[in-house]
C-alpha cells in the first residue's frame, strides 16, 4: 500500500503553520508563515535565517548540516529583532534539500504576546499551545476576578469593620452615660439619705439635749434633798421612838391614829421607800447621762473616748425595748467587753452606729419571737452579744451578734444601699445601715461587715483604727 502523498499548496501551509519557515543549505529563507512573516519588520523571504534568529537550544551554530543531524531534538530560536522565542521542530526535506522549521511562540504569559504584535487568533487552531493560552487567559481572568473580588472583600471588610468599631463606640458612650447615670443617682441617693439622716439626728440630738437638760435640774434636786430626807426621817423616826419609851400609855386619840396609819408598818416600809426612791433617782440621773451621752452630735471634735460607755448609754436608752413585753419576750443582752484603751472617734456618730445596730437586732429579734411558738423560744431564747476586742494592736473590733431569724444572700447584698429595706412601711427607713457604713468606712476609716445565714442570726463587725492619724474633716452633723 502506497501512502496519500499530501501536498499543500503554500498559501494553505502559511496559514497553517504561521510561524514556520523553510531554509536552504545557503541559510535562505525560502517560505515563512503569514504571522512570522507580518510581525517581521524586513521581507524574510530570501533573506537569511540567521539575520533573524539565533538558536538557544540546542547550543548550535545555524548550519545546515549541523541542524540536520540534530533534527529529531526540541529547537528554541530567539529573535534577533525583539523578544520572541519559537519552540518547535526542524524537520530535513530529502528531495529538496531544505530543512523546515515547525513550532510557535514559547509563551508563559498571554500578555507577553501584544508587545510582540501577536494575537491569540494567530496560531493555527490545531496548535496545542493555543489550548495552553486559552488555559493561561482563563488563570489571567481568574486571577483578575479573584483579584478584584478580594478588593471588594477587602473593601467591605473595612466597612464591616468600621461599622462594628462605631457600634462598639456607640454602646461604650451608653455604657459610660449608664454608669455615670448609676453613680449621680448613687449619690443623689446618698447625699439625700445624709440629708434626711442629718436633719432627723440633729432635732433629735437637739430635743434630747434639751429635755436631758430640762430633766436633770428637777432630778438632782430630789436626788440632792433625798439625802437630807433620809436624815430628817431618821431623826423623827428616833424621836417619835423616844416618845414612845417615854410616853408608852399615849393618849386614846394618839393611840387611834396610830392605829390607822398602821404606824408599825409605816416605820418599818418608809426606810424602804426612801431608799428605792433613791434607786430611782439615781437611774434617772444615769439615763440624763446616757441621753446627754448619746446626743453629743454637735462636738464636732474627734475625742479619744471609752467605747464600752457608748454601748452601754446605748443600752441605756434601748432598755425599753430589751425588757418583756405583753407582745414580746425579753432578750437577753451578753457583754464580752476585752480590755480597749480610749478610741479615738466622733463619739456622737459611733453611738448612732451602735443604736442602729443595737436597733435592728432587736427589730429582728421581736419578729422572729412573734413566729416562734414558746417552746422554741424557751429553747432557745432571743439574745444579744456584744464583744469587742483590740486587733492587731491598732484597730478595735466591735461585734453586735444576734441569734434571730438572720438573712438571705439577696438581704445581705443590699444592706448597705440607701432605703433598702424589709420592714412595713412606716417602720424601717432603710437608712441604718447605709449611714453606718458610711460613718465607718468614710468618717473612720475603718470597715463594716455582716456575716449571715437564713435561721442562724447576723454578725455585725464594726472595725475602726484606735488613732485617726489624719485629722478628718466633715461629720453628719455639720
Ligand atoms: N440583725 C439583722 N437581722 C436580720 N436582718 C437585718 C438585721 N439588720 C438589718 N437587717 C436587714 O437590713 C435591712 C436594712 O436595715 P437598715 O438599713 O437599718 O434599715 P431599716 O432598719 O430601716 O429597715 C433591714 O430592713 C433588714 O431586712
Ligand atoms: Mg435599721
Amino acid at each position: 500500500m502506497v501512502s496519500p502523498h499530501l501536498c499543500l499548496p503554500p498559501q494553505l501551509f502559511s496559514s497553517a503553520f504561521p510561524f514556520h519557515f523553510v531554509f536552504n543549505r545557503d541559510r535562505e529563507i525560502l517560505q515563512a508563515g503569514e504571522v512570522l512573516r507580518r510581525i517581521t519588520l524586513t521581507e524574510l523571504v530570501g533573506s537569511q535565517i540567521n539575520q533573524h534568529f539565533h538558536i538557544n537550544r540546542p547550543r548550535i551554530e545555524f548550519e545546515f548540516d549541523l541542524i540536520k543531524q540534530q533534527s529529531r531534538s526540541l529547537f528554541i530560536l530567539e529573535s534577533r529583532h525583539n523578544e520572541m522565542q519559537l519552540k518547535g521542530q526542524m524537520m530535513y526535506v530529502e528531495d529538496e534539500d531544505v530543512i523546515f522549521f515547525l513550532g510557535s511562540p514559547w509563551v508563559t504569559d498571554t500578555a507577553s504576546l501584544g508587545p510582540l504584535g501577536i494575537k491569540l487568533k494567530d496560531f493555527a487552531t490545531h496548535d496545542p499551545i493555543v489550548d495552553f493560552l486559552f488555559l493561561l487567559q482563563a488563570k489571567n481572568t481568574a486571577l483578575i476576578d479573584t483579584k478584584k473580588l478580594t478588593e471588594e472583600l477587602r473593601q467591605q471588610q473595612a466597612q464591616l469593620r468600621s461599622a462594628l468599631q462605631i457600634k462598639e463606640n456607640l454602646a461604650e458612650i451608653a455604657e459610660a452615660q449608664a454608669t455615670k447615670l448609676k453613680q449621680a443617682l448613687n449619690e443623689l441617693q446618698q447625699t439625700q439619705s445624709q440629708l434626711i439622716q442629718t436633719e432627723k439626728m440633729s432635732s433629735l440630738g437637739q430635743l434630747v439635749a434639751g429635755i436631758a437638760h430640762e430633766i436633770n435640774n428637777p432630778v438632782n434636786f430630789i436626788y440632792g434633798n433625798l439625802e437630807h430626807a433620809n436624815e430628817y426621817t431618821k431623826d423623827l423616826l428616833d424621836l417619835l421612838n423616844l416618845y414612845r419609851r417615854f410616853y408608852p400609855e399615849p393618849y386614846l386619840e394618839i393611840e387611834k391614829h396610830i392605829e390607822t396609819i398602821d404606824l408599825d408598818f409605816l416605820l418599818e416600809d418608809l426606810p424602804k421607800l426612801l431608799s428605792s426612791m433613791k434607786v430611782g433617782a439615781d437611774r434617772i440621773r444615769q439615763i440624763v447621762l446616757s441621753l446627754r451621752n448619746f446626743s453629743r452630735l454637735d462636738e464636732a471634735e474627734m475625742k479619744a473616748v471609752d467605747i464600752h460607755e457608748g454601748i452601754d448609754s446605748t443600752l441605756l436608752i434601748l432598755q425599753n425595748r430589751l425588757k418583756s413585753r405583753a407582745e414580746n419576750p425579753p432578750i437577753e443582752v451578753v457583754k464580752q467587753y476585752g480590755k480597749l484603751p480610749l478610741v479615738e472617734c466622733f463619739v456622737g456618730q459611733i453611738n448612732q452606729v451602735f443604736m442602729n445596730l443595737l436597733s435592728n437586732a432587736i427589730d429582728a429579734l421581736h419578729s422572729y419571737d412573734s413566729q416562734r411558738s414558746l417552746m422554741e423560744i424557751r429553747r432557745n431564747p432571743s439574745k444579744i452579744t456584744i464583744k469587742t476586742a483590740v486587733h492587731h494592736n491598732s484597730h478595735v473590733a466591735i461585734c453586735i451578734a444576734d441569734n434571730g431569724p438572720g438573712m438571705t444572700e439577696a438581704v445581705r447584698a443590699r444592706l448597705f444601699d440607701p432605703f433598702f429595706t424589709t420592714k412595713p412601711v412606716g417602720k424601717g427607713t432603710g437608712l441604718g445601715l447605709s449611714i453606718s457604713y458610711q460613718i465607718i468606712a468614710e468618717k473612720h476609716r475603718g470597715t463594716l461587715r455582716c456575716v449571715s445565714e437564713p435561721g442562724l442570726g447576723a454578725e455585725f463587725w464594726i472595725e475602726i483604727p484606735l488613732r485617726q492619724r489624719q485629722p478628718l474633716v466633715g461629720h453628719l452633723a455639720s
